[in-house]
């Protein structure tokens, strides 16, 4: 198993992934094009676990100049319980670091508490968050 930065080819693999753990939201945030946008943007991080050639695992998160983000992380269901997300996270935490983080956080922990503490994560304040940008920004003024 490797970890490396995500490629073109991932989206199939990944989408797929992201759907059975129903992690899935919209395309316009999580299709082939999002995943694309995130491989070129900065501030992000996008890294792909891979076993035998095949995408089996993913994370995604931001740096800020300042404090690090995770936003989501998942592993193919077949492949959990194999210390995958562990790597996933790790190597985040790792390149993180190199850019001068010295925090992260994670967005969305989901059930697996166990899962992040075992990382040194622990719950704090809950975060609110609008889905839909549209809804905080309002809609674009009319000419
Ligand atoms: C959470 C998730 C990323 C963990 O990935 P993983 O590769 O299975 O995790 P690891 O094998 O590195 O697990 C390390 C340890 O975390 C804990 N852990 C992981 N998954 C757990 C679960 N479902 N329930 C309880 N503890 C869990 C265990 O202590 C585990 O060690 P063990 O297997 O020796 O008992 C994976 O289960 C997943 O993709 N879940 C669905 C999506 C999700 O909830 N993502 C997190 C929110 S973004």
């Amino acid at each position: 198993m490797q970890i490396r930065d995500f490629r073109e080819t991932d989206c199939d693999p990944l989408i797929a992934i992201l759907r059975t753990n129903l992690q899935y939201g919209d395309p316009e945030s999580d299709g082939p094009e999002a995943m694309r946008r995130v491989q070129a943007c900065p501030a992000a991080l996008f890294l792909v676990a891979e076993e035998d050639g095949v995408a089996v695992g993913l994370l995604r998160g931001v740096y800020d100049g300042s404090k690090a983000l995770i936003h989501i992380v998942s592993v193919r269901p077949d492949h959990q319980r194999r210390g995958i997300g562990t790597a996933l996270v790790r190597e985040a935490a790792r390149r993180f670091r190199e850019r001068g983080a010295t925090s992260l956080a994670v967005t969305v922990p989901g059930d697996n508490l166990a899962f992040w503490k075992r990382l040194s994560f622990r719950l704090t304040t809950r975060i609110m968050a609008a889905h839909r940008i549209d809804a905080v920004a309002g809609q674009a003024e009319k000419s």
